[in-house]
């Protein structure tokens, strides 16, 4: 059974309620200040202070190794004298120095490159004469961040299980190692010396199964830094279908879930609009959470969800929840652990093994993919 929350309210106050360590990943596309209707910050300051506020919440939530995928465009505002009236708004390059500042890693930065843009209005086409002109907007950023904090709990060894491993030096910047010292070990190197491995080392091993192989041809599309796919169509004749302002299309989600969560994996949206991000965890088999402010945006989202449910139930045996919640009852949210790796269960089923010495026997019935 797959868990999806919806949850109406404020991410300033609604993430303060969950715990430390416990998203899997975090994938958003915040309001862009003073784009839409539902942006309306006096000051980009106090807009990058609330912007903040929630972006530490964020790298608090998210478990260590994990990721938070951030989509933004640099928008245009109406902010110069005539005629040169519009200014661009880096929130890219101010979103990524604030991530770095909060503890975040930034790893990457794709570029979508959204093709012919719907709209024209800021387009300055009439006139042809010089220090009138500038682009119509057509790309936005995918900015990928990772949480990669010194962990400094030793872990015993997974292989033989010995508690006894050595604090060894940093395999690389933010990724704690250790060293197995159980001279039983059956993974000696020839110079005599344990396994080493991180956290980080083993989730990624453990996570590598079947059901989290990336389809070649999702690799091919998100091969290169721009990345090209449309928008989602919102505009029929004056009529907006997606009865939302600024959905994002499912390929943004659908990258960030496949390329860096597992299975049964809880993933987080905290401005979740029409719940895009819900949606796409629930077809691949991972759980939701989606905040959204604007309680008629939570009804659109409900909407979605309820309606993939019902088109699905035929030919897919997965159950999925749809829980509605606001901060009045968020004791509700039962957050999964981790299936690839949940530190205190792996401590504490490892340590039982303690530092007895594994002969070809065992080892033969221990198959260490699975034993991680
Ligand atoms: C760019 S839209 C996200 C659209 C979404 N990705 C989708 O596919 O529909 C940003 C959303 O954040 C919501 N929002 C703005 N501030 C918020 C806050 N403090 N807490 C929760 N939601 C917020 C807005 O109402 C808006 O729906
Ligand atoms: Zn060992």
């Amino acid at each position: 059974m797959a868990n999806n929350y919806l949850i109406k309210g404020d991410s300033k106050e609604i993430l303060k309620n969950l715990s430390n360590n416990s998203i899997h990943l975090v994938v958003t596309s915040p309001p862009y200040f003073n784009a839409r209707e539902y942006s309306q910050w006096e000051k980009l300051d106090d807009y990058l202070n609330d912007m903040r506020n929630i972006f530490k919440e964020i790298f608090r939530i998210l478990n260590n190794h994990r990721v938070f995928v951030l989509n933004v465009g640099d928008v245009q505002c109406k902010l110069g004298a005539q005629p040169w009236t519009l200014r661009r708004i880096p929130l890219g390059a101010l979103f990524t120095t604030m991530c770095q500042e909060i503890g975040f890693e930034y790893v990457d930065n794709y570029i979508w490159d959204k093709g012919e843009p719907q709209s024209y209005r800021h387009m300055n086409g009439v006139t042809k004469f010089p220090f009138y002109q500038y682009p119509i907007n057509s790309y936005e950023h995918i900015l990928i961040f990772h949480k990669h904090i010194l962990d400094q709990t030793r872990l015993p060894c997974p292989v033989c299980g010995s508690p006894h491993v050595q604090n060894n030096s940093q395999s690389e910047i933010g990724v704690q190692s250790w060293e197995c010292n159980n001279e039983n070990c059956i993974e000696r190197s020839e110079g005599n010396r344990g396994k080493r491995f991180s956290a980080r080392s083993i989730m990624m091993q453990k996570g590598q199964k079947e059901e989290n192989i990336i389809e070649e041809n999702l690799k091919k599309k998100w091969r290169k830094d721009i990345v090209s796919f449309s928008p989602v169509i919102k505009i029929f004749g004056d009529k907006n279908i997606a009865g939302h302002t600024a959905p994002f299309p499912e390929d943004i989600p659908e990258m960030a879930i496949k390329f860096y969560s597992y299975k049964g994996d809880t993933i987080l949206d905290p401005f979740a609009g029409s719940f895009t991000t819900s949606l796409v965890a629930m077809k691949n088999g991972r759980h939701s959470i989606g905040i959204e402010v604007m309680p008629e945006y939570v009804k659109i989202g409900e909407k979605r969800l309820r309606n993939y449910t019902k088109q699905t139930r035929l030919d897919n045996n997965e159950k999925h929840d749809i829980i509605l919640l606001d901060k009045k009852n968020l004791d509700r949210i039962k957050i999964q652990k981790s299936k690839v790796f949940d530190k205190e269960n792996y401590i504490r089923t490892k340590q039982k093994r303690g530092v007895t010495p594994i002969n070809q026997t065992d080892l033969q019935n221990l198959s260490i993919s699975q034993s991680l």
